[in-house]
């Protein structure tokens, strides 16, 4: 049996050493809660502090503009919860929201929740390779107090042109901007000062995306956007995010945030490279590159092989110890198909070919040429597979 092949980095990384290093003495000898006022609580709450500053500096930001969280997911709902919340309890109304179609669920579903609510939403809708077009942003209501594009997308990594985006926005309205960074940071430059100064008031990021622990994210705002907690309770994270940090996994965070944005010049060579190789081999075979035309990350490529299922793919290569995804998504639009891909307006069932390789590009964990090779070759005996089996029935 061959050694497991794992080319799903967008789902999720596995910690860097050097981060679990700094992580374990807040699981063992210094367990002390950060609030405690002896010293080592002291010495927890200092941890927390550092770890504000290395995702500050990391991402180009204050320290007093990160908040952190559990997760991507909550960073978003605190975000788009907490505007509509301080709005209403400002103004006594409901928020008007709007996002790309292409979000990740939990930018999409908070959304559509206070939709349901009462605010009104627009969902902006993308060209064939998936990229926002300014123009839609100039047609939303005069009353879109909030707008969420995402940097790059988890499933086609495509990158959206967020400055240029928020630019137009902020021309024709007095708004919000917020991007979920989740994706970009990384695998692509980030700064949120320069996204600030183009009209970006909020930013959200994930410690598991970049070899650092699952438990940790951040939402980074600009602290003019007034927001509502949506736990409340001792007042941790000013009184944003109450719950005893998970200081292990913070400090993690911090030092997983350093990480990702060294050399981020070489790693993207690097994978540039492989993607270059894998996506040759992939079109060699048939196969259709999603938003191809578009800016992508290095690390992402999104296929179908017309006539052949994703979710079949994913299975057979997963018995060959690859691990992939496939476009599938049950939650919501037509089953079986992706609603990204349905957003870019991709034929339903070429949509249900989707499949996701998504390249290791974190300093201790690259996919090099060699992963991407093994990758091919065993995709080439399912393929085979495939063939024998449709030649029989
Ligand atoms: C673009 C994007 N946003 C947000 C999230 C959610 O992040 P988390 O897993 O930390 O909740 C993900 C996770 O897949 C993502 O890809």
């Amino acid at each position: 049996m061959s050694a497991a092949l794992y080319l799903d980095y967008n789902a999720t990384t596995p910690v860097d050493p050097v981060v679990l290093e700094a992580m374990l003495p807040f699981l063992t000898a210094q367990y002390a809660n950060p609030s405690a006022t002896y010293e080592n609580g002291r010495l927890a709450h200092r941890a927390i502090d550092h770890a504000r500053e290395q995702v500050a500096v990391a991402i180009d930001a204050d320290p007093s503009e990160v908040i952190f969280t559990a997760s991507g997911s909550e960073a978003n709902n605190l975000l788009i919860q907490g505007l509509a919340r301080a709005h209403r309890a400002g103004t006594g109304e409901a928020l008007h929201l709007a996002c790309a179609a292409t979000e990740h669920p939990c930018v999409l579903a908070p959304m559509r929740a206070l939709q349901g609510e009462g605010s009104g939403f627009n969902e902006l809708p993308v060209d064939p390779d998936g990229v926002v077009v300014g123009e839609t942003l100039k047609a939303l209501t005069g009353h879109t107090h909030l707008v969420s594009v995402m940097l790059a997308n988890n499933e086609t990594g495509v990158v959206q042109p967020v400055t240029e985006l928020a630019g137009t926005f902020r021309e024709s309205h007095n708004g919000w901007f917020h991007s979920d960074g989740v994706q970009a940071f990384g695998k692509h430059p980030v700064s949120f000062r320069a996204l600030n100064d183009a009209g970006v008031s909020a930013l959200t990021i994930s410690g598991h995306k970049i070899a650092g622990p699952k438990g940790a994210a951040a939402l980074v705002r600009d602290r003019g956007l007034a927001l509502q907690p949506l736990i409340y309770g001792g007042g941790q994270e000013g009184g944003l995010r109450s719950g005893t940090e998970n200081v292990a996994a913070i400090v993690g965070f911090g030092v997983a945030c350093e990480r990702a944005a060294a050399n981020l010049a070489e790693r993207t060579e690097q994978a540039l490279t492989s993607q270059a190789w894998l996506e040759n081999a992939l079109r060699q075979r048939g196969a259709v590159i999603f938003g191809e035309g578009a800016q992508r990350l290095p690390n992402t490529t999104y296929a179908a092989f017309p006539g052949i299922d994703g979710e079949t793919l994913v299975s057979l290569l997963d018995r060959q110890h690859v691990a992939i995804s496939s476009g599938a998504a049950c939650g919501s639009g037509k089953a079986g198909a992706s609603p990204v891909l349905q957003a870019m307006g991709v034929d339903l069932a070429l949509a249900k070919g989707a499949i996701r390789i998504s390249l290791g590009m974190m300093a201790h964990a690259p996919s090099d040429k060699h992963s991407v090779e093994r990758f091919v070759a065993q995709l080439d005996t399912v393929l085979s597979q495939l063939q024998r089996f449709a030649a029989v029935a």
